[in-house]
């Protein structure tokens, strides 16, 4: 099985309702190409999700997503979204653990597993974020952090389970920063990922799982990371917000 390549935007809380609406209609007006492959996935602020699933829920190869769910089914959790939520209005993506999520919300390794695991138990496609921030890269311990966010939050998981996350390696100081990772850089770290994968779950299954590059990602330099044999797309933040930006990054997936 070939995995995916995805080219996902993540709006943040960015936008009203109205520019939401005039950026999903300028997108869809351009011209744009997605193979057998390939998907485009959305990851709109919560009052925007229906909104989006009308205008794209039908799409073939397009997906919305939510930007986090708690880990809870439901109950006295005032503010917060859960999965059923999602399901109950055909969301079946959600982005978890953004390095925003884990420095103002205090998201931890473990309450993330729980994220990821009620995600699982009803059929949401976690888009799982991990990356390393500049002071653990310059000491040259990128790996390891990454390896422990990858063993709190999802090594758990069976191999038939682990096949239905993505994963988004952000490096902190790439994101919103214009310092991308080099696509050197990039490819190392999804290796890596790729090689922990495989030796939880074997080779086979580690091929299989989509592992998406994000942190300043943008038309000028999509191509030359999406061309790694590791990086298998992008999260995209930025550039996401501007249509011809992001049809130029949609393209640029092999
Ligand atoms: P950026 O954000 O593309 O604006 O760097 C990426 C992300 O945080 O997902």
């Amino acid at each position: 099985m070939m995995r995916k390549q995805i080219a996902a935007a993540n709006w943040k809380m960015n936008l009203t309702l109205q520019q939401g609406e005039q950026l999903i209609n300028d997108l869809l007006a351009k011209p744009h190409s997605l193979k057998e492959n390939q998907q485009a996935i959305f990851a709109v602020p919560a009052p925007y999700l229906m909104m989006a699933q009308e205008k794209l829920g039908n799409k073939e190869r397009v997906a919305v997503a939510a930007q986090n769910c708690y880990s809870k089914k439901s109950g006295a959790y005032t503010g917060e979204i859960s999965v059923e939520m999602l399901q109950s209005i055909g969301v079946h993506y959600v982005v978890l653990g953004h390095s925003e999520r884990r420095e103002y919300f205090n998201e931890s390794n473990p309450f993330l597993a729980e994220k990821i695991d009620i995600c699982l138990a009803n059929g949401v496609t976690p888009i799982f974020c991990c990356g390393e921030p500049l002071q653990i890269r310059e000491a040259g311990k990128q790996n390891e952090f990454v390896g422990t966010q990858l063993n709190e939050s999802l090594f758990h998981l069976s191999a038939a389970d682990i096949t239905k996350v993505v994963i988004a390696y952000e490096p902190i100081w790439a994101i919103g920063t214009g310092k991308t990772a080099s696509s050197d850089q990039a490819q190392e770290m999804h290796a890596f990922i790729r090689a922990e994968l495989a030796h939880q779950y074997g080779k086979e299954t580690a091929d299989q799982i989509s592992i998406l590059y994000g942190g300043s990602v943008k038309a000028s330099n999509a191509v030359e990371l999406f061309a790694q044999p590791d990086v298998d797309g992008g999260l995209v933040g930025g550039a996401s917000l501007i249509a011809d930006e992001f049809v130029a990054i949609i393209n640029a997936l092999k």
